[in-house]
Protein backbone atom coordinates (compact mmCIF):
# COMPACT_ATOMS: atom_id res chain seq x y z
CA UNK A 1 0.00 0.00 0.00
CA UNK A 2 1.32 3.38 -0.75
CA UNK A 3 2.05 5.63 2.16
CA UNK A 4 -0.74 8.55 2.80
CA UNK A 5 -0.17 12.10 1.32
CA UNK A 6 1.13 14.61 3.81
CA UNK A 7 -0.75 17.92 3.37
CA UNK A 8 -0.53 21.47 4.48
CA UNK A 9 -4.25 23.08 5.60
CA UNK A 10 -3.71 27.04 4.76
CA UNK A 11 -6.86 28.92 6.92
CA UNK A 12 -7.29 32.24 8.29
CA UNK A 13 -9.24 30.65 11.41
CA UNK A 14 -9.05 28.31 14.10
CA UNK A 15 -10.69 27.23 16.93
CA UNK A 16 -10.58 28.13 19.73
CA UNK A 17 -8.28 30.65 19.12
CA UNK A 18 -9.36 32.80 16.16
CA UNK A 19 -13.20 32.05 15.50
CA UNK A 20 -15.82 33.76 13.32
CA UNK A 21 -17.93 31.08 12.49
CA UNK A 22 -18.14 27.19 11.24
CA UNK A 23 -14.33 27.23 9.16
CA UNK A 24 -12.75 27.48 12.65
CA UNK A 25 -13.89 24.44 13.98
CA UNK A 26 -13.83 22.63 10.76
CA UNK A 27 -9.80 23.51 10.60
CA UNK A 28 -9.23 22.94 14.03
CA UNK A 29 -11.29 19.51 14.22
CA UNK A 30 -9.74 18.22 10.30
CA UNK A 31 -6.02 17.99 10.52
CA UNK A 32 -6.05 16.25 13.82
CA UNK A 33 -8.92 13.57 12.27
CA UNK A 34 -6.06 13.54 9.44
CA UNK A 35 -3.23 12.86 11.31
CA UNK A 36 -5.48 10.02 13.57
CA UNK A 37 -5.74 8.38 10.13
CA UNK A 38 -1.98 8.28 9.61
CA UNK A 39 -2.04 11.45 7.23
CA UNK A 40 1.18 13.55 8.05
CA UNK A 41 -0.80 17.21 8.25
CA UNK A 42 -0.06 20.61 9.17
CA UNK A 43 -1.79 23.87 9.54
CA UNK A 44 -0.35 27.41 8.20
CA UNK A 45 -2.21 30.56 9.46
CA UNK A 46 -2.06 34.20 9.89
CA UNK A 47 -0.01 35.41 13.56
CA UNK A 48 -3.26 37.20 15.12
CA UNK A 49 -2.62 37.97 18.60
CA UNK A 50 -4.74 35.01 20.07
CA UNK A 51 -2.23 32.73 18.08
CA UNK A 52 0.84 34.12 18.95
CA UNK A 53 -0.08 34.24 22.67
CA UNK A 54 -0.63 30.17 22.64
CA UNK A 55 1.83 29.27 20.64
CA UNK A 56 4.28 26.85 21.87
CA UNK A 57 7.96 25.36 21.07
CA UNK A 58 7.91 28.36 18.44
CA UNK A 59 10.99 28.75 16.51
CA UNK A 60 11.78 30.87 13.79
CA UNK A 61 12.29 28.65 9.75
CA UNK A 62 12.18 31.89 7.39
CA UNK A 63 12.70 36.03 7.81
CA UNK A 64 12.43 38.37 4.80
CA UNK A 65 12.02 41.99 4.54
CA UNK A 66 9.73 44.40 2.40
CA UNK A 67 7.22 41.47 1.33
CA UNK A 68 3.99 42.89 0.35
CA UNK A 69 5.26 46.22 2.02
CA UNK A 70 5.78 44.65 5.62
CA UNK A 71 9.30 46.17 7.03
CA UNK A 72 9.56 42.77 8.50
CA UNK A 73 8.23 38.95 8.40
CA UNK A 74 8.75 36.10 10.09
CA UNK A 75 7.64 32.40 10.03
CA UNK A 76 7.49 30.37 13.35
CA UNK A 77 6.66 26.87 13.50
CA UNK A 78 5.14 25.36 16.68
CA UNK A 79 2.69 23.63 18.37
CA UNK A 80 -0.73 24.99 19.65
CA UNK A 81 -1.92 23.75 22.98
CA UNK A 82 -3.57 20.33 23.18
CA UNK A 83 -3.07 19.68 19.58
CA UNK A 84 -0.96 17.00 17.90
CA UNK A 85 -0.40 18.42 14.65
CA UNK A 86 2.40 21.56 13.68
CA UNK A 87 1.55 24.67 12.79
CA UNK A 88 3.86 27.25 10.97
CA UNK A 89 2.74 30.71 12.10
CA UNK A 90 3.32 34.20 9.78
CA UNK A 91 4.58 36.45 12.02
CA UNK A 92 4.00 40.05 10.35
CA UNK A 93 3.13 42.15 13.22
CA UNK A 94 1.84 45.47 10.60
CA UNK A 95 -0.06 42.61 9.19
CA UNK A 96 -1.93 40.81 12.00
CA UNK A 97 -1.10 42.57 15.26
CA UNK A 98 -4.44 44.06 15.33
CA UNK A 99 -7.32 43.85 17.55
CA UNK A 100 -11.10 42.71 16.08
CA UNK A 101 -11.66 39.37 13.65
CA UNK A 102 -8.95 38.60 10.88
CA UNK A 103 -10.88 40.31 8.39
CA UNK A 104 -12.00 43.96 10.22
CA UNK A 105 -11.38 46.03 13.54
CA UNK A 106 -14.02 45.17 16.44
CA UNK A 107 -17.31 46.76 14.63
CA UNK A 108 -15.45 48.16 11.79
CA UNK A 109 -15.69 47.78 8.05
CA UNK A 110 -12.45 45.64 6.29
CA UNK A 111 -9.07 46.27 6.61
CA UNK A 112 -8.38 48.54 3.52
CA UNK A 113 -5.51 46.26 3.04
CA UNK A 114 -7.08 42.82 3.33
CA UNK A 115 -5.64 41.84 -0.46
CA UNK A 116 -2.50 42.15 1.07
CA UNK A 117 -2.83 40.55 4.15
CA UNK A 118 -4.08 37.59 2.20
CA UNK A 119 -1.50 37.43 -0.57
CA UNK A 120 0.82 37.60 2.07
CA UNK A 121 -0.65 34.10 3.33
CA UNK A 122 -1.51 32.76 -0.04
CA UNK A 123 2.61 33.57 -0.78
CA UNK A 124 3.66 31.70 2.17
CA UNK A 125 1.36 28.83 1.63
CA UNK A 126 2.61 28.49 -1.66
CA UNK A 127 6.37 29.04 0.19
CA UNK A 128 5.50 26.38 1.84
CA UNK A 129 3.95 23.52 -0.26
CA UNK A 130 6.72 24.11 -2.31
CA UNK A 131 9.35 23.49 0.48
CA UNK A 132 11.44 26.99 -0.26
CA UNK A 133 10.46 28.21 3.53
CA UNK A 134 11.25 24.71 5.23
CA UNK A 135 13.54 22.79 3.21
CA UNK A 136 12.73 19.54 6.46
CA UNK A 137 8.95 19.52 5.19
CA UNK A 138 7.34 19.23 1.48
CA UNK A 139 3.64 18.13 1.70
CA UNK A 140 2.24 15.93 -1.14
CA UNK A 141 -0.38 18.49 -1.19
CA UNK A 142 -1.47 22.32 -0.19
CA UNK A 143 -5.46 22.24 1.04
CA UNK A 144 -6.18 25.88 0.67
CA UNK A 145 -9.40 26.78 3.26
CA UNK A 146 -12.00 29.35 1.60
CA UNK A 147 -11.09 32.73 -0.57
CA UNK A 148 -8.18 34.33 2.22
CA UNK A 149 -5.28 31.98 1.26
CA UNK A 150 -6.38 31.29 -2.79
CA UNK A 151 -4.05 33.23 -4.02
CA UNK A 152 -1.62 30.43 -3.06
CA UNK A 153 -2.69 28.69 -6.34
CA UNK A 154 -1.61 31.36 -8.28
CA UNK A 155 1.58 31.32 -6.52
CA UNK A 156 2.06 27.54 -7.07
CA UNK A 157 1.28 27.71 -10.71
CA UNK A 158 4.95 27.93 -12.15
CA UNK A 159 6.46 25.82 -9.23
CA UNK A 160 8.35 22.86 -10.83
CA UNK A 161 7.87 20.23 -9.36
CA UNK A 162 4.07 20.72 -9.49
CA UNK A 163 2.82 20.69 -6.16
CA UNK A 164 -1.19 19.59 -6.01
CA UNK A 165 -3.73 22.03 -4.46
CA UNK A 166 -7.60 21.25 -2.87
CA UNK A 167 -9.44 24.52 -2.40
CA UNK A 168 -12.84 24.09 -0.34
CA UNK A 169 -15.15 26.91 -0.41
CA UNK A 170 -16.78 27.06 3.18
CA UNK A 171 -19.50 29.55 1.67
CA UNK A 172 -19.03 30.93 -1.75
CA UNK A 173 -20.93 34.35 -0.10
CA UNK A 174 -17.39 35.11 0.26
CA UNK A 175 -15.76 35.98 -2.75
CA UNK A 176 -12.49 37.54 -1.51
CA UNK A 177 -13.18 40.14 -4.29
CA UNK A 178 -10.93 43.66 -4.55
CA UNK A 179 -10.48 46.67 -6.57
CA UNK A 180 -7.73 46.34 -9.19
CA UNK A 181 -5.15 48.99 -8.26
CA UNK A 182 -3.16 46.86 -5.68
CA UNK A 183 -2.67 44.39 -8.65
CA UNK A 184 1.05 44.95 -9.41
CA UNK A 185 1.71 44.42 -5.73
CA UNK A 186 1.01 41.11 -5.66
CA UNK A 187 4.19 39.30 -7.16
CA UNK A 188 2.58 37.03 -9.53
CA UNK A 189 3.96 34.63 -11.87
CA UNK A 190 3.78 36.85 -15.61
CA UNK A 191 1.34 34.41 -17.41
CA UNK A 192 -0.58 35.09 -14.32
CA UNK A 193 -0.33 38.55 -14.22
CA UNK A 194 -1.30 38.76 -17.96
CA UNK A 195 -4.36 41.10 -18.02
CA UNK A 196 -5.43 40.04 -14.80
CA UNK A 197 -5.60 36.44 -15.57
CA UNK A 198 -7.88 33.98 -13.74
CA UNK A 199 -8.10 36.77 -11.18
CA UNK A 200 -10.51 38.64 -13.65
CA UNK A 201 -13.97 39.45 -12.58
CA UNK A 202 -15.79 42.15 -13.88
CA UNK A 203 -12.91 44.28 -13.91
CA UNK A 204 -12.01 43.29 -10.52
CA UNK A 205 -9.81 40.41 -8.95
CA UNK A 206 -11.62 37.77 -7.22
CA UNK A 207 -9.50 35.37 -5.33
CA UNK A 208 -12.13 32.72 -4.92
CA UNK A 209 -12.23 33.02 -8.81
CA UNK A 210 -8.54 32.12 -9.48
CA UNK A 211 -8.79 29.34 -6.84
CA UNK A 212 -11.51 27.51 -8.42
CA UNK A 213 -10.17 27.90 -11.69
CA UNK A 214 -6.67 26.90 -10.80
CA UNK A 215 -6.68 24.33 -7.91
CA UNK A 216 -6.45 20.53 -8.80
CA UNK A 217 -9.57 19.82 -7.01
CA UNK A 218 -12.35 21.85 -5.88
CA UNK A 219 -14.83 20.30 -3.04
CA UNK A 220 -17.19 22.32 -0.25
CA UNK A 221 -19.18 21.16 2.17
CA UNK A 222 -21.61 19.10 1.11
CA UNK A 223 -23.11 17.38 -1.44
CA UNK A 224 -26.25 19.27 -2.08
CA UNK A 225 -24.64 22.80 -1.57
CA UNK A 226 -22.06 21.79 -4.64
CA UNK A 227 -25.17 20.94 -6.52
CA UNK A 228 -26.64 24.08 -5.52
CA UNK A 229 -23.24 25.80 -6.57
CA UNK A 230 -23.51 24.11 -10.11
CA UNK A 231 -26.55 24.58 -11.10
CA UNK A 232 -26.83 28.19 -9.73
CA UNK A 233 -29.06 28.43 -7.39
CA UNK A 234 -26.14 29.79 -4.69
CA UNK A 235 -23.80 29.86 -7.12
CA UNK A 236 -23.16 33.60 -6.32
CA UNK A 237 -22.31 34.84 -9.50
CA UNK A 238 -19.11 31.79 -9.79
CA UNK A 239 -21.57 29.17 -10.88
CA UNK A 240 -20.31 29.47 -14.55
CA UNK A 241 -17.09 29.31 -13.06
CA UNK A 242 -17.88 26.27 -11.16
CA UNK A 243 -19.33 24.70 -14.35
CA UNK A 244 -16.41 25.83 -16.34
CA UNK A 245 -14.29 22.72 -14.36
CA UNK A 246 -14.63 19.53 -16.05
CA UNK A 247 -14.51 17.50 -12.95
CA UNK A 248 -16.93 19.70 -10.87
CA UNK A 249 -16.89 20.39 -6.99
CA UNK A 250 -16.52 17.54 -5.06
CA UNK A 251 -18.56 17.89 -1.85
CA UNK A 252 -17.70 16.32 1.21
CA UNK A 253 -20.12 17.01 4.40
CA UNK A 254 -18.28 18.36 7.71
CA UNK A 255 -18.14 16.42 10.68
CA UNK A 256 -18.39 17.44 14.26
CA UNK A 257 -15.83 17.55 16.99
CA UNK A 258 -16.94 15.01 19.61
CA UNK A 259 -14.10 16.22 22.07
CA UNK A 260 -15.74 19.62 22.32
CA UNK A 261 -19.11 19.05 21.86
CA UNK A 262 -20.61 16.37 23.72
CA UNK A 263 -22.59 16.40 26.56
CA UNK A 264 -21.22 13.68 28.22
CA UNK A 265 -18.14 15.71 29.49
CA UNK A 266 -18.81 19.64 27.70
CA UNK A 267 -17.12 21.25 30.49
CA UNK A 268 -19.34 24.54 29.60
CA UNK A 269 -22.40 22.19 30.61
CA UNK A 270 -23.57 22.98 34.67
CA UNK A 271 -24.60 19.24 34.36
CA UNK A 272 -24.19 16.45 31.93
CA UNK A 273 -26.41 13.79 30.28
CA UNK A 274 -26.71 11.22 27.91
CA UNK A 275 -29.41 9.45 25.68
CA UNK A 276 -30.27 6.91 28.35
CA UNK A 277 -30.35 9.66 31.19
CA UNK A 278 -31.67 12.85 30.24
CA UNK A 279 -31.55 14.78 33.97
CA UNK A 280 -28.66 16.42 33.23
CA UNK A 281 -30.66 17.92 30.29
CA UNK A 282 -33.08 19.14 32.65
CA UNK A 283 -30.52 21.00 34.88
CA UNK A 284 -29.05 22.75 31.52
CA UNK A 285 -32.69 23.74 30.83
CA UNK A 286 -33.41 25.32 34.37
CA UNK A 287 -30.26 26.65 34.09
CA UNK A 288 -30.81 28.66 30.69
CA UNK A 289 -34.18 29.91 31.65
CA UNK A 290 -32.62 31.16 34.73
CA UNK A 291 -29.77 33.14 32.92
CA UNK A 292 -32.36 34.82 30.44
CA UNK A 293 -34.91 35.36 33.75
CA UNK A 294 -37.36 33.60 31.61
CA UNK A 295 -40.57 32.29 33.32
CA UNK A 296 -40.21 28.67 34.85
CA UNK A 297 -42.41 26.67 32.75
CA UNK A 298 -40.56 23.37 32.66
CA UNK A 299 -43.32 21.52 30.71
CA UNK A 300 -42.59 24.15 27.45
CA UNK A 301 -40.52 23.85 24.97
CA UNK A 302 -37.29 26.17 24.28
CA UNK A 303 -36.69 27.31 20.73
CA UNK A 304 -33.00 28.36 20.64
CA UNK A 305 -30.72 29.86 17.96
CA UNK A 306 -26.95 30.24 18.67
CA UNK A 307 -26.09 31.96 15.19
CA UNK A 308 -24.46 35.00 13.44
CA UNK A 309 -27.53 37.35 12.72
CA UNK A 310 -27.36 37.96 8.60
CA UNK A 311 -29.31 37.45 5.34
CA UNK A 312 -28.23 33.86 4.96
CA UNK A 313 -29.44 32.33 8.24
CA UNK A 314 -32.70 33.48 7.26
CA UNK A 315 -33.31 34.74 10.69
CA UNK A 316 -35.61 37.63 9.74
CA UNK A 317 -37.96 34.31 9.53
CA UNK A 318 -37.33 33.47 13.25
CA UNK A 319 -38.25 36.73 14.33
CA UNK A 320 -42.08 36.28 12.01
CA UNK A 321 -42.67 33.23 13.55
CA UNK A 322 -41.15 34.39 17.40
CA UNK A 323 -44.83 36.14 18.31
CA UNK A 324 -47.01 32.56 17.61
CA UNK A 325 -43.95 30.69 18.84
CA UNK A 326 -44.58 32.38 22.23
CA UNK A 327 -48.51 32.19 21.80
CA UNK A 328 -48.35 28.73 21.83
CA UNK A 329 -46.74 28.47 24.66
CA UNK A 330 -42.94 28.18 23.94
CA UNK A 331 -39.93 30.52 24.85
CA UNK A 332 -37.15 31.50 22.31
CA UNK A 333 -33.58 32.01 23.22
CA UNK A 334 -31.18 33.98 20.81
CA UNK A 335 -27.43 34.12 20.73
CA UNK A 336 -26.08 35.92 17.83
CA UNK A 337 -24.64 39.08 17.11
CA UNK A 338 -24.53 40.50 13.00
CA UNK A 339 -26.52 42.72 11.54
CA UNK A 340 -28.45 45.69 13.57
CA UNK A 341 -31.88 45.11 11.66
CA UNK A 342 -32.29 42.12 13.03
CA UNK A 343 -30.40 42.69 16.20
CA UNK A 344 -33.46 45.15 17.09
CA UNK A 345 -36.16 42.82 15.29
CA UNK A 346 -35.24 40.45 18.60
CA UNK A 347 -34.53 42.93 21.29
CA UNK A 348 -37.90 44.56 20.73
CA UNK A 349 -39.69 40.77 20.41
CA UNK A 350 -37.74 40.40 23.71
CA UNK A 351 -39.15 43.79 25.53
CA UNK A 352 -42.59 42.37 24.43
CA UNK A 353 -42.30 39.12 25.81
CA UNK A 354 -39.59 39.83 28.47
CA UNK A 355 -40.49 36.54 30.59
CA UNK A 356 -40.36 34.14 27.28
CA UNK A 357 -38.29 35.76 24.69
CA UNK A 358 -34.42 36.01 25.62
CA UNK A 359 -31.40 37.57 24.21
CA UNK A 360 -28.05 38.07 24.19
CA UNK A 361 -25.91 39.97 21.24
CA UNK A 362 -22.33 39.14 21.02
CA UNK A 363 -20.21 36.20 20.86
CA UNK A 364 -19.94 33.99 23.49
CA UNK A 365 -18.85 30.03 23.84
CA UNK A 366 -20.43 28.70 27.21
CA UNK A 367 -23.83 30.49 26.32
CA UNK A 368 -23.61 29.08 23.19
CA UNK A 369 -22.88 25.44 24.57
CA UNK A 370 -25.91 25.91 27.45
CA UNK A 371 -28.32 26.80 24.90
CA UNK A 372 -27.36 24.40 22.64
CA UNK A 373 -27.93 21.68 25.95
CA UNK A 374 -30.78 23.54 27.31
CA UNK A 375 -33.35 24.15 24.54
CA UNK A 376 -35.78 21.37 23.23
CA UNK A 377 -35.52 22.75 19.45
CA UNK A 378 -32.90 24.85 17.33
CA UNK A 379 -33.75 27.12 14.72
CA UNK A 380 -31.73 27.03 11.57
CA UNK A 381 -34.01 28.93 8.90
CA UNK A 382 -30.91 29.61 6.73
CA UNK A 383 -31.82 30.48 3.28
CA UNK A 384 -28.71 28.55 2.25
CA UNK A 385 -26.48 26.67 4.34
CA UNK A 386 -23.02 25.03 2.80
CA UNK A 387 -22.99 22.55 5.79
CA UNK A 388 -24.23 23.95 8.85
CA UNK A 389 -21.92 22.91 12.10
CA UNK A 390 -24.85 24.12 15.02
CA UNK A 391 -27.48 21.87 13.84
CA UNK A 392 -24.91 19.03 13.70
CA UNK A 393 -24.37 19.85 18.01
CA UNK A 394 -27.95 20.22 18.38
CA UNK A 395 -28.68 16.67 17.52
CA UNK A 396 -26.22 15.09 19.42
CA UNK A 397 -27.42 17.59 22.51
CA UNK A 398 -31.07 16.23 22.59
CA UNK A 399 -32.05 19.65 20.94
CA UNK A 400 -34.20 18.93 17.86
CA UNK A 401 -33.30 20.83 14.93
CA UNK A 402 -35.52 22.94 12.98
CA UNK A 403 -34.23 23.74 9.37
CA UNK A 404 -34.67 24.74 6.15
CA UNK A 405 -34.46 22.60 3.84
CA UNK A 406 -31.00 23.34 1.14
CA UNK A 407 -27.24 22.79 1.70
CA UNK A 408 -25.83 20.86 4.14
CA UNK A 409 -28.75 21.03 6.27
CA UNK A 410 -31.21 18.58 3.78
CA UNK A 411 -28.26 16.58 4.01
CA UNK A 412 -27.67 16.20 7.80
CA UNK A 413 -31.21 16.48 9.06
CA UNK A 414 -34.28 14.10 8.40
CA UNK A 415 -37.71 13.32 9.61
CA UNK A 416 -36.77 10.73 12.14
CA UNK A 417 -34.24 14.06 14.04
CA UNK A 418 -35.41 17.16 13.50
CA UNK A 419 -37.82 18.96 11.44
CA UNK A 420 -37.46 20.39 7.61
CA UNK A 421 -39.59 23.54 5.84
CA UNK A 422 -39.52 25.29 2.65
CA UNK A 423 -40.89 28.70 2.98
CA UNK A 424 -42.05 28.20 -0.50
CA UNK A 425 -44.67 26.02 0.53
CA UNK A 426 -44.50 27.01 4.53
CA UNK A 427 -43.68 29.29 7.04
CA UNK A 428 -41.43 28.83 10.00
CA UNK A 429 -44.93 29.83 12.47
CA UNK A 430 -46.30 26.70 11.43
CA UNK A 431 -43.66 24.28 11.34
CA UNK A 432 -42.89 25.25 14.55
CA UNK A 433 -46.33 24.67 15.88
CA UNK A 434 -45.83 21.43 14.50
CA UNK A 435 -42.95 20.38 16.10
CA UNK A 436 -44.49 21.74 19.63
CA UNK A 437 -47.69 19.81 19.19
CA UNK A 438 -45.57 16.61 18.70
CA UNK A 439 -42.95 17.49 22.11
CA UNK A 440 -46.54 17.19 24.07
CA UNK A 441 -46.24 13.36 22.64
CA UNK A 442 -43.03 12.27 25.00
CA UNK A 443 -42.80 8.82 23.79
CA UNK A 444 -42.22 10.17 19.80
CA UNK A 445 -39.92 12.99 21.29
CA UNK A 446 -37.90 10.74 23.11
CA UNK A 447 -37.74 8.21 20.08
CA UNK A 448 -36.50 11.51 18.32
CA UNK A 449 -34.15 12.81 20.40
CA UNK A 450 -32.60 9.43 21.20
CA UNK A 451 -32.28 9.26 17.24
CA UNK A 452 -30.36 12.71 17.25
CA UNK A 453 -28.44 11.69 19.84
CA UNK A 454 -26.83 8.88 18.21
CA UNK A 455 -26.30 9.72 15.19
CA UNK A 456 -22.37 9.60 14.07
CA UNK A 457 -21.25 12.97 12.68
CA UNK A 458 -17.97 12.66 13.94
CA UNK A 459 -15.00 12.95 11.19
CA UNK A 460 -13.72 9.78 10.89
CA UNK A 461 -15.63 8.94 7.32
CA UNK A 462 -14.83 12.85 6.13
CA UNK A 463 -11.59 12.60 6.73
CA UNK A 464 -11.06 9.82 4.90
CA UNK A 465 -13.02 10.98 1.87
CA UNK A 466 -10.38 14.17 2.10
CA UNK A 467 -7.66 11.22 2.60
CA UNK A 468 -8.79 9.34 -0.63
CA UNK A 469 -9.12 12.67 -2.53
CA UNK A 470 -5.42 13.52 -1.06
CA UNK A 471 -3.86 9.96 -2.15
CA UNK A 472 -5.59 10.70 -6.13
CA UNK A 473 -3.73 13.58 -6.22
CA UNK A 474 -0.53 12.62 -4.97
CA UNK A 475 -0.56 9.18 -6.93
CA UNK A 476 0.46 11.64 -10.15
CA UNK A 477 3.56 13.58 -7.87
P1 LIG B 1 -21.36 29.59 10.02
O1 LIG B 1 -19.97 29.13 9.90
O2 LIG B 1 -22.00 29.91 8.72
O3 LIG B 1 -21.52 30.70 10.99
P2 LIG B 1 -21.86 26.97 11.25
O4 LIG B 1 -23.12 26.36 11.75
O5 LIG B 1 -21.02 26.15 10.36
O6 LIG B 1 -22.25 28.36 10.57
O7 LIG B 1 -20.90 27.33 12.46
C1 LIG B 1 -21.21 28.31 13.41
C2 LIG B 1 -20.28 28.14 14.58
O8 LIG B 1 -20.21 29.38 15.26
C3 LIG B 1 -20.73 27.12 15.58
O9 LIG B 1 -19.60 26.60 16.25
C4 LIG B 1 -21.58 27.97 16.53
O10 LIG B 1 -21.69 27.39 17.81
C5 LIG B 1 -20.77 29.23 16.57
N1 LIG B 1 -21.52 30.46 16.88
C6 LIG B 1 -22.34 31.15 16.06
N2 LIG B 1 -22.80 32.26 16.67
C7 LIG B 1 -22.25 32.27 17.90
C8 LIG B 1 -22.32 33.17 19.03
N3 LIG B 1 -23.04 34.28 18.98
N4 LIG B 1 -21.62 32.85 20.13
C9 LIG B 1 -20.87 31.73 20.16
N5 LIG B 1 -20.76 30.86 19.15
C10 LIG B 1 -21.43 31.12 18.03
C1 LIG C 1 -19.26 28.38 6.48
C2 LIG C 1 -20.69 27.98 6.20
C3 LIG C 1 -21.21 26.88 7.09
C4 LIG C 1 -20.18 25.77 7.25
C5 LIG C 1 -18.86 26.36 7.72
C6 LIG C 1 -17.77 25.32 7.88
O1 LIG C 1 -19.15 29.34 7.46
O2 LIG C 1 -21.57 29.10 6.26
O3 LIG C 1 -22.40 26.33 6.55
O4 LIG C 1 -20.63 24.80 8.17
O5 LIG C 1 -18.40 27.29 6.78
O6 LIG C 1 -17.54 24.61 6.70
Amino acid sequence: MSRPASVLHATTEIAPWIKTGGLADVTAALPEALARQGTDTRTVVPGFPAILDALQESRSIYEAQGLFGTARMRVLQGRLPGRSTAVYVIDAPSMYLRPGTPYAPPQGQDWGDNLLRFAMLGWVSAKLASGEIDGAWRPDVLHVHDWHPALAHAYLADAWPPVKTVLTIHNIDYTGRFRPHDFHRLNLPHWVAAGLGPLEYFGDLCLLKAGMLLAHKVTTVSRTYATEIIAGRHGNGLDAVARSRADGITGIVNGVDYGTWDPRHDPMLPAHYHHDDLAGKAACKTALRARFDLESLPDRPIFVIVSRLNGQKGLDLAADAADSIVESGGQLIVIGSGENHLEWRFQMLRDRHPRHIGVYFGYSDPLAHLAIAGGDMLLMPSRHEPCGLTQLYAKRYGTLPIVQSNGGLADTVDERTGFLFDERYTTLAETARQAMHLFQDRNRWRAMMSAAMLADHGWQRSAIEYQQLYEGLAVHR
